[in-house]
């Protein structure tokens, strides 16, 4: 099969969300500190009747239906998630109902979990089963879902909540370049999740960012070295720098990290290139960082400084139009990179995207982390696969538009009953339809043997 990747996308957030710039002050930090110190505007939530299961039951349906795909065209199904609710039963289990009424059950996959990370881990999955022996002609679909929650406390701004499908296959209008991928995985504890009676994570924040920094400069050195000996071997001898992406989309914890990363990269081209010019230009006025090492930078206020106003432009273009769903609706975990890619999408045109590269950076703390590119394809005309992907998502700032602001005092009583009841079995979970988008499914009820009932809105 040909240019295998991505052929549809579909975005599900929670139908509320609070106010940044309100959590602040409930919260009692400095005006800024949410909103222009991390770059966050809003953050959505879930009440206690959304679990991970629902969240990909909805995205799954509304993929399928929108698509007008058959139950039976899908021969592969995975979940990339890290919001755990059964140490044994899969989420991909619970989405075969979706199936059930087609008698489809040759369906292959099942959930991947590393912090954010899983997602990307099922979409190379997926893909690598399409160009395998073991494909046999269907499609794949590769669901993210996560419900980022955080103890109250200086991460907690940095929650959200949702669920992206991708379908994957052959003909793709995003096509997953072969042999460009650069991975860095090591044993790290910046963030993990070891109490399994709570939805919070444990977090070193600081830790984390210098973690997520290092793996992006270790990705970034591999992915380039690739793409230069692919060239090589087509004769062309030349140095891979940001210029060869178009667009670049990021793992987004929050906005702000995502624009130091740009100017992380930026660092990186500088220090590779041999005689940069400080004088004018791109890398003007940066000769006093000539000699510094990538590995002792990761807390230096002043190379950051410098790079990121350095890259201001480069991220202008190349990757603020991918913070749509990040600034909106927060930190989705596994659905991240994959929201920033709908949001270039939703707010790029098809001509615009024609042909070109975008950039992908995906992390999960503990840690895995790869970069991997996407190669869109030249045709862009009505009605072509990548006018249809486009015009698809067109309505994501509507959408987001239609959510219900809730108060953060609510919002922070939500939180503590969902922690009350996670995991409780016997109960009816807390939540009203009202605060749901239409299509919507939610938990009905736990049984005294922690089943889980779940209907659609
Ligand atoms: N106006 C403007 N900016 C302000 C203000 C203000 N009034 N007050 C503070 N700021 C700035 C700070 O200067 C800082 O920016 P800088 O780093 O560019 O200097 C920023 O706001 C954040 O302030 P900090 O004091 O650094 O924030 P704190 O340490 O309290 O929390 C953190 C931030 C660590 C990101 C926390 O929210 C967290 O732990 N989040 C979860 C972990 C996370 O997301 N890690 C990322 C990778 S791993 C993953 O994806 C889960």
């Amino acid at each position: 099969p040909k240019d295998v990747g991505i052929l549809a996308l579909e975005v599900y957030f929670p139908a509320q969300y609070v106010e940044q710039e309100e959590l602040e002050r409930y919260d009692g930090v400095e005006a800024g500190k949410y909103t222009r110190g991390l770059g966050q505007q809003q953050m959505g939530f879930c009440a206690a009747h959304e679990d991970i299961n629902s969240l990909c039951l909805t995205v799954v349906q509304r993929l399928v239906e929108r698509g007008r795909l058959s139950w039976d065209s899908i021969g592969r199904l995975e979940v990339g998630t890290e919001t755990v609710i059964d140490k044994s039963k899969a989420v991909k289990t619970v989405l075969m109902q979706l199936f059930h009424d087609s008698g489809n059950t040759d369906v292959e996959g099942i959930d991947t979990t590393n912090a954010c990370y899983g997602g990307t881990a099922s979409l190379f999955n997926a893909a690598a089963w399409v160009e395998s022996s073991a494909w046999d002609g269907r499609y794949a679909v590769v669901v993210c879902g996560d419900i980022a929650v955080y103890a109250t406390g200086n991460a907690r701004p940095t929650g959200g909540a949702g669920a992206i499908a991708m379908l994957v296959g052959p003909n793709a209008p995003l096509v997953l370049e072969r042999g460009l991928r650069g991975t860095h995985m090591e044993h790290a504890y910046d963030f993990y999740k070891p109490d399994l009676s709570s939805e919070y994570p444990v977090v070193d924040g600081q830790l984390s960012i210098q973690c997520y920094l290092r793996a992006l400069d270790r990705c970034y050195a591999v992915y380039r070295r690739k793409a230069e000996s692919q060239w090589q071997q087509a004769g062309i001898q030349r140095p891979f720098t940001l210029d060869d992406f178009k667009f670049i989309i990021f793992h987004t914890p929050f906005c702000k990290l995502v624009q130091k990363s740009v100017g992380r990269l930026l660092l990186n081209d500088f220090l590779a290139t041999p005689n940069p010019d400080t004088a004018a230009g791109l890398y003007k006025g940066l000769q006093p960082f000539r000699g510094v090492k990538l590995e002792d930078t990761y807390t230096s206020k002043e190379v950051e400084k410098a790079f990121q106003a350095a890259s201001q432009e480069i991220f202008n273009q190349k990757t603020k139009p991918s913070l749509l769903l990040s600034s909106r609706n927060g930190n989705m975990y596994t659905p991240s990179m994959y929201g920033c890619l709908a949001s270039l999408l939703a707010q790029s045109s098809a001509r615009d995207l024609a042909g070109s590269r975008i950039g992908a950076f995906s992390y999960g703390s503990g840690l895995a982390a790869s970069m991997f590119s996407l190669r869109v394809s030249q045709d862009a005309s009505p009605g072509s696969p990548l006018d249809k992907l486009v015009s698809s998502l067109a309505d994501l700032p509507a959408r987001l538009d239609a959510r219900k602001r809730v108060a953060p005092q609510d919002f922070a009583e939500i939180m503590k009953r969902r922690e009350e009841t996670h995991h409780l079995a016997d109960h009816a979970p807390h939540g009203s339809q009202a605060d749901l988008f239409p299509g919507t499914w939610y938990l009905t009820r736990v049984d005294a043997k922690y089943r889980r009932e779940y209907a659609r809105k």
